[in-house]
Protein backbone atom coordinates (compact mmCIF):
# COMPACT_ATOMS: atom_id res chain seq x y z
CA UNK A 1 0.00 0.00 0.00
CA UNK A 2 1.06 3.18 -0.90
CA UNK A 3 -0.03 4.71 2.04
CA UNK A 4 2.18 2.85 4.21
CA UNK A 5 5.22 3.59 2.18
CA UNK A 6 4.41 7.23 2.21
CA UNK A 7 3.46 7.69 5.98
CA UNK A 8 6.46 10.10 7.33
CA UNK A 9 8.66 9.22 4.65
CA UNK A 10 10.86 11.54 2.53
CA UNK A 11 9.57 11.54 -0.93
CA UNK A 12 12.69 12.27 -2.99
CA UNK A 13 12.38 10.10 -6.45
CA UNK A 14 9.94 7.97 -8.03
CA UNK A 15 12.21 5.18 -7.71
CA UNK A 16 11.24 4.13 -4.23
CA UNK A 17 7.29 3.37 -5.83
CA UNK A 18 6.44 0.33 -7.88
CA UNK A 19 3.87 0.60 -10.28
CA UNK A 20 1.22 -0.12 -7.82
CA UNK A 21 2.35 2.14 -5.47
CA UNK A 22 2.55 5.07 -8.35
CA UNK A 23 -1.10 4.37 -9.67
CA UNK A 24 -2.52 4.08 -5.75
CA UNK A 25 -1.04 7.53 -5.59
CA UNK A 26 -2.44 8.95 -8.83
CA UNK A 27 -5.85 7.29 -7.80
CA UNK A 28 -5.59 9.23 -4.70
CA UNK A 29 -5.11 12.64 -6.72
CA UNK A 30 -7.98 12.04 -9.19
CA UNK A 31 -10.49 11.14 -6.00
CA UNK A 32 -8.92 14.65 -3.74
CA UNK A 33 -9.45 16.42 -7.04
CA UNK A 34 -13.22 15.49 -7.47
CA UNK A 35 -14.42 14.88 -4.26
CA UNK A 36 -12.66 17.68 -2.45
CA UNK A 37 -10.73 17.37 0.40
CA UNK A 38 -13.94 17.81 2.74
CA UNK A 39 -12.67 17.79 6.25
CA UNK A 40 -8.94 15.81 6.19
CA UNK A 41 -6.74 18.04 7.34
CA UNK A 42 -3.92 16.18 8.20
CA UNK A 43 -1.55 19.41 8.53
CA UNK A 44 -3.56 20.86 11.03
CA UNK A 45 -1.32 22.66 13.34
CA UNK A 46 1.85 21.97 11.43
CA UNK A 47 4.26 24.05 9.54
CA UNK A 48 5.81 22.89 5.93
CA UNK A 49 9.28 24.80 5.22
CA UNK A 50 9.54 25.54 1.71
CA UNK A 51 13.06 25.77 0.54
CA UNK A 52 13.89 27.01 -2.83
CA UNK A 53 17.40 27.48 -3.99
CA UNK A 54 16.58 28.03 -7.38
CA UNK A 55 12.92 30.34 -9.07
CA UNK A 56 9.70 28.67 -9.64
CA UNK A 57 6.53 29.87 -9.62
CA UNK A 58 3.86 26.63 -10.44
CA UNK A 59 6.10 24.14 -7.43
CA UNK A 60 6.22 26.91 -5.50
CA UNK A 61 2.81 28.21 -5.46
CA UNK A 62 1.06 24.90 -6.21
CA UNK A 63 2.68 23.41 -2.53
CA UNK A 64 1.83 26.78 -0.59
CA UNK A 65 -1.44 26.44 -1.62
CA UNK A 66 -1.71 22.60 -0.83
CA UNK A 67 -0.13 22.71 2.29
CA UNK A 68 -3.12 25.36 3.15
CA UNK A 69 -5.67 22.62 1.61
CA UNK A 70 -4.74 20.05 4.27
CA UNK A 71 -4.95 22.78 7.13
CA UNK A 72 -1.25 23.55 7.85
CA UNK A 73 1.43 26.40 7.44
CA UNK A 74 3.51 27.02 4.75
CA UNK A 75 6.93 28.93 4.99
CA UNK A 76 8.73 29.62 2.21
CA UNK A 77 12.71 30.32 2.61
CA UNK A 78 14.67 31.39 -0.52
CA UNK A 79 18.46 29.98 0.05
CA UNK A 80 19.88 33.12 -0.75
CA UNK A 81 18.33 34.74 2.69
CA UNK A 82 19.44 31.68 4.53
CA UNK A 83 23.18 31.39 6.23
CA UNK A 84 23.00 28.60 2.98
CA UNK A 85 24.01 31.67 0.94
CA UNK A 86 26.72 32.53 3.01
CA UNK A 87 28.37 28.99 3.52
CA UNK A 88 26.43 26.94 6.30
CA UNK A 89 26.01 22.98 5.10
CA UNK A 90 22.98 21.78 3.30
CA UNK A 91 22.97 19.43 6.48
CA UNK A 92 23.30 21.94 9.21
CA UNK A 93 20.55 24.12 7.53
CA UNK A 94 18.64 20.54 7.19
CA UNK A 95 19.12 19.48 11.03
CA UNK A 96 18.56 23.28 12.25
CA UNK A 97 15.37 23.80 10.02
CA UNK A 98 13.69 20.09 10.86
CA UNK A 99 13.73 21.63 14.44
CA UNK A 100 11.21 24.12 13.59
CA UNK A 101 9.31 22.25 11.08
CA UNK A 102 6.87 19.36 10.24
CA UNK A 103 8.22 18.92 6.82
CA UNK A 104 10.10 20.17 4.05
CA UNK A 105 10.11 21.11 0.44
CA UNK A 106 13.18 21.65 -1.10
CA UNK A 107 14.48 22.54 -4.45
CA UNK A 108 18.48 22.60 -5.10
CA UNK A 109 21.11 21.90 -7.89
CA UNK A 110 23.00 18.36 -7.39
CA UNK A 111 20.69 15.56 -6.36
CA UNK A 112 22.87 15.05 -3.72
CA UNK A 113 22.71 17.91 -1.86
CA UNK A 114 18.81 16.94 -1.46
CA UNK A 115 20.00 13.43 -0.42
CA UNK A 116 22.17 15.34 2.70
CA UNK A 117 19.60 17.24 3.43
CA UNK A 118 17.43 14.51 3.81
CA UNK A 119 19.78 12.72 5.68
CA UNK A 120 20.22 14.95 7.92
CA UNK A 121 16.70 16.04 8.89
CA UNK A 122 14.53 14.85 11.60
CA UNK A 123 11.04 15.44 9.32
CA UNK A 124 9.81 14.25 6.16
CA UNK A 125 11.82 15.75 3.02
CA UNK A 126 10.16 16.25 -0.64
CA UNK A 127 12.20 16.86 -3.85
CA UNK A 128 10.33 20.14 -5.23
CA UNK A 129 13.10 19.68 -8.25
CA UNK A 130 17.09 18.87 -8.35
CA UNK A 131 19.08 18.99 -11.58
CA UNK A 132 18.60 14.72 -11.50
CA UNK A 133 14.67 14.63 -11.56
CA UNK A 134 11.52 16.69 -10.71
CA UNK A 135 9.26 13.48 -9.40
CA UNK A 136 6.30 15.73 -8.54
CA UNK A 137 6.48 17.03 -11.91
CA UNK A 138 5.42 13.84 -12.96
CA UNK A 139 3.00 12.86 -10.96
CA UNK A 140 0.98 15.70 -12.64
CA UNK A 141 2.04 14.96 -15.91
CA UNK A 142 0.83 11.33 -14.91
CA UNK A 143 -2.50 12.37 -13.55
CA UNK A 144 -3.06 14.61 -16.54
CA UNK A 145 -2.63 12.18 -18.99
CA UNK A 146 -5.46 9.66 -17.54
CA UNK A 147 -7.54 12.88 -17.54
CA UNK A 148 -7.55 13.28 -21.61
CA UNK A 149 -7.00 9.65 -21.85
CA UNK A 150 -8.66 7.51 -19.67
CA UNK A 151 -5.66 5.60 -19.08
CA UNK A 152 -2.08 4.80 -19.66
CA UNK A 153 -0.73 1.63 -20.41
CA UNK A 154 0.17 1.20 -23.79
CA UNK A 155 -0.44 5.12 -24.53
CA UNK A 156 3.29 5.65 -26.76
CA UNK A 157 4.31 9.02 -24.93
CA UNK A 158 7.15 11.40 -27.02
CA UNK A 159 9.71 13.22 -25.27
CA UNK A 160 11.23 15.57 -27.43
CA UNK A 161 14.19 17.65 -25.97
CA UNK A 162 16.43 18.05 -23.55
CA UNK A 163 17.34 14.62 -21.33
CA UNK A 164 16.92 16.48 -18.53
CA UNK A 165 15.60 16.35 -14.78
CA UNK A 166 11.95 16.45 -16.03
CA UNK A 167 12.88 14.20 -19.14
CA UNK A 168 14.42 11.65 -16.33
CA UNK A 169 11.28 11.72 -14.21
CA UNK A 170 8.48 11.31 -17.18
CA UNK A 171 10.88 8.13 -17.98
CA UNK A 172 10.92 6.90 -14.45
CA UNK A 173 6.71 7.34 -14.46
CA UNK A 174 5.93 6.20 -17.62
CA UNK A 175 7.72 2.75 -18.06
CA UNK A 176 6.52 2.10 -14.21
CA UNK A 177 3.05 2.59 -15.87
CA UNK A 178 3.03 0.49 -19.08
CA UNK A 179 3.78 3.06 -21.56
CA UNK A 180 5.76 3.33 -24.27
CA UNK A 181 8.17 6.16 -23.97
CA UNK A 182 10.43 7.69 -27.06
CA UNK A 183 12.65 10.02 -26.02
CA UNK A 184 14.27 12.30 -28.84
CA UNK A 185 17.54 14.31 -27.83
CA UNK A 186 20.37 15.47 -29.36
CA UNK A 187 23.41 13.20 -28.92
CA UNK A 188 25.15 15.53 -26.38
CA UNK A 189 22.12 15.26 -24.69
CA UNK A 190 20.83 12.12 -23.55
CA UNK A 191 18.79 11.68 -20.01
CA UNK A 192 20.93 10.07 -17.24
CA UNK A 193 22.62 6.66 -18.12
CA UNK A 194 21.30 5.41 -14.19
CA UNK A 195 17.97 6.40 -14.92
CA UNK A 196 17.49 4.34 -18.42
CA UNK A 197 19.28 1.38 -16.35
CA UNK A 198 16.36 1.65 -14.53
CA UNK A 199 13.67 1.63 -16.43
CA UNK A 200 14.77 -0.91 -18.40
CA UNK A 201 14.12 -3.44 -15.76
CA UNK A 202 10.77 -1.40 -15.59
CA UNK A 203 9.82 -2.42 -19.05
CA UNK A 204 10.44 -6.04 -18.56
CA UNK A 205 8.73 -6.05 -15.08
CA UNK A 206 5.60 -3.84 -16.27
CA UNK A 207 5.47 -4.76 -20.12
CA UNK A 208 6.33 -0.90 -20.87
CA UNK A 209 8.76 0.02 -23.18
CA UNK A 210 11.46 2.75 -24.02
CA UNK A 211 13.50 3.90 -27.38
CA UNK A 212 16.21 6.47 -26.64
CA UNK A 213 17.45 8.41 -30.41
CA UNK A 214 18.15 11.68 -31.84
CA UNK A 215 15.09 11.75 -34.31
CA UNK A 216 12.64 13.86 -33.26
CA UNK A 217 10.31 12.94 -36.50
CA UNK A 218 10.88 9.54 -35.51
CA UNK A 219 10.19 10.03 -32.42
CA UNK A 220 6.91 11.07 -32.30
CA UNK A 221 5.50 9.50 -35.28
CA UNK A 222 2.11 8.09 -33.88
CA UNK A 223 2.77 9.44 -30.35
CA UNK A 224 -0.93 10.39 -28.37
CA UNK A 225 1.30 12.57 -26.10
CA UNK A 226 4.05 15.18 -27.10
CA UNK A 227 6.13 16.54 -24.19
CA UNK A 228 8.86 19.26 -24.57
CA UNK A 229 10.82 21.14 -21.81
CA UNK A 230 13.36 24.28 -21.99
CA UNK A 231 16.33 23.58 -23.57
CA UNK A 232 18.39 24.99 -20.93
CA UNK A 233 17.50 23.96 -17.83
CA UNK A 234 18.37 26.51 -13.96
CA UNK A 235 21.72 25.81 -13.18
CA UNK A 236 22.86 23.97 -16.28
CA UNK A 237 25.14 27.06 -16.99
CA UNK A 238 24.52 26.03 -20.89
CA UNK A 239 25.07 29.06 -23.33
CA UNK A 240 21.62 29.43 -24.92
CA UNK A 241 23.29 30.27 -28.57
CA UNK A 242 25.35 27.36 -28.70
CA UNK A 243 22.28 24.73 -27.29
CA UNK A 244 19.70 26.85 -30.09
CA UNK A 245 22.10 25.21 -32.00
CA UNK A 246 22.23 21.82 -30.78
CA UNK A 247 18.68 21.32 -30.38
CA UNK A 248 18.14 22.42 -34.05
CA UNK A 249 15.27 20.64 -35.29
CA UNK A 250 14.15 19.62 -32.07
CA UNK A 251 11.29 22.07 -31.87
CA UNK A 252 7.77 21.08 -31.10
CA UNK A 253 5.99 22.64 -34.24
CA UNK A 254 2.60 21.69 -36.17
CA UNK A 255 5.01 20.18 -38.80
CA UNK A 256 6.64 17.88 -36.20
CA UNK A 257 3.10 17.27 -35.29
CA UNK A 258 1.92 16.30 -37.92
CA UNK A 259 3.41 13.06 -37.59
CA UNK A 260 1.71 12.20 -34.34
CA UNK A 261 -1.81 10.61 -34.02
CA UNK A 262 -4.81 12.54 -34.67
CA UNK A 263 -5.72 13.43 -30.96
CA UNK A 264 -1.95 13.71 -29.59
CA UNK A 265 -2.03 15.97 -26.76
CA UNK A 266 0.73 18.30 -26.19
CA UNK A 267 2.65 19.05 -22.87
CA UNK A 268 5.44 21.18 -21.19
CA UNK A 269 6.25 21.47 -17.78
CA UNK A 270 6.70 25.11 -18.00
CA UNK A 271 8.23 28.05 -17.96
CA UNK A 272 7.62 27.68 -21.61
CA UNK A 273 10.41 29.31 -23.75
CA UNK A 274 7.91 30.20 -27.00
CA UNK A 275 9.45 30.08 -30.20
CA UNK A 276 12.24 27.95 -29.08
CA UNK A 277 11.07 24.02 -27.73
CA UNK A 278 7.84 25.18 -28.74
CA UNK A 279 5.72 27.18 -30.83
CA UNK A 280 2.53 29.87 -29.45
CA UNK A 281 0.37 27.98 -31.77
CA UNK A 282 1.23 24.90 -30.40
CA UNK A 283 1.08 25.88 -26.71
CA UNK A 284 -2.11 27.79 -27.59
CA UNK A 285 -3.64 25.74 -29.66
CA UNK A 286 -6.36 23.09 -29.30
CA UNK A 287 -3.96 20.18 -28.45
CA UNK A 288 -2.45 21.60 -25.24
CA UNK A 289 -2.78 20.47 -22.31
CA UNK A 290 -0.33 22.64 -20.46
CA UNK A 291 -2.45 24.70 -18.40
CA UNK A 292 -5.15 21.31 -17.01
CA UNK A 293 -0.81 19.97 -16.60
CA UNK A 294 0.12 23.09 -14.60
CA UNK A 295 -3.35 22.99 -12.35
CA UNK A 296 -2.56 19.57 -11.66
CA UNK A 297 0.45 20.22 -9.64
CA UNK A 298 -1.60 21.12 -7.10
CA UNK A 299 -3.91 18.12 -7.19
CA UNK A 300 -0.64 15.45 -6.93
CA UNK A 301 0.83 17.18 -4.18
CA UNK A 302 -2.46 17.49 -1.66
CA UNK A 303 -2.34 13.56 -2.30
CA UNK A 304 1.41 13.36 -1.58
CA UNK A 305 1.11 14.97 1.24
CA UNK A 306 -1.85 13.80 2.64
CA UNK A 307 -0.10 10.50 2.47
CA UNK A 308 2.97 11.82 3.90
CA UNK A 309 1.38 13.54 6.88
CA UNK A 310 -1.44 11.56 7.65
N1 LIG B 1 7.13 23.09 -13.79
C1 LIG B 1 7.70 23.69 -12.73
O1 LIG B 1 8.29 23.05 -11.87
O2 LIG B 1 7.58 25.05 -12.73
P1 LIG B 1 8.25 26.04 -11.72
O3 LIG B 1 9.73 26.10 -12.03
O4 LIG B 1 7.59 27.37 -11.98
O5 LIG B 1 8.03 25.56 -10.33
N1 LIG C 1 14.17 21.36 -16.76
C1 LIG C 1 13.69 22.60 -16.20
C2 LIG C 1 12.42 22.38 -15.49
C3 LIG C 1 11.81 23.62 -14.88
C4 LIG C 1 10.55 23.35 -14.15
C5 LIG C 1 14.74 23.14 -15.25
O1 LIG C 1 15.30 22.36 -14.48
O2 LIG C 1 15.00 24.33 -15.30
Amino acid sequence: MVRHKLRSSDFLSLDMLDGDELEDLLDEALRLKAEGVKGFRPLAHRTIGLLFEKPSTRTRVSFEVAVITLGGHPLTLSGGELQLGRGETIEDTGRVLSRYVDGLVVRTFGHDRLTALAAASGVPVINALTDLCHPCQALADMLTIMEYKGSLAGLKLAYVGDGNNVANSLLRAGTLLGMNVTVSTPESHAPEARIIEECIEHCETYGSSMELGHDPTYGVRGADIVYTDAWVSMGAGEDPESAREAFKGFQVNDELLSGASDDVMVMHCLPAHRGEEITDEVIDGSRSAVWDQAENRLHAQVALLGMIFS
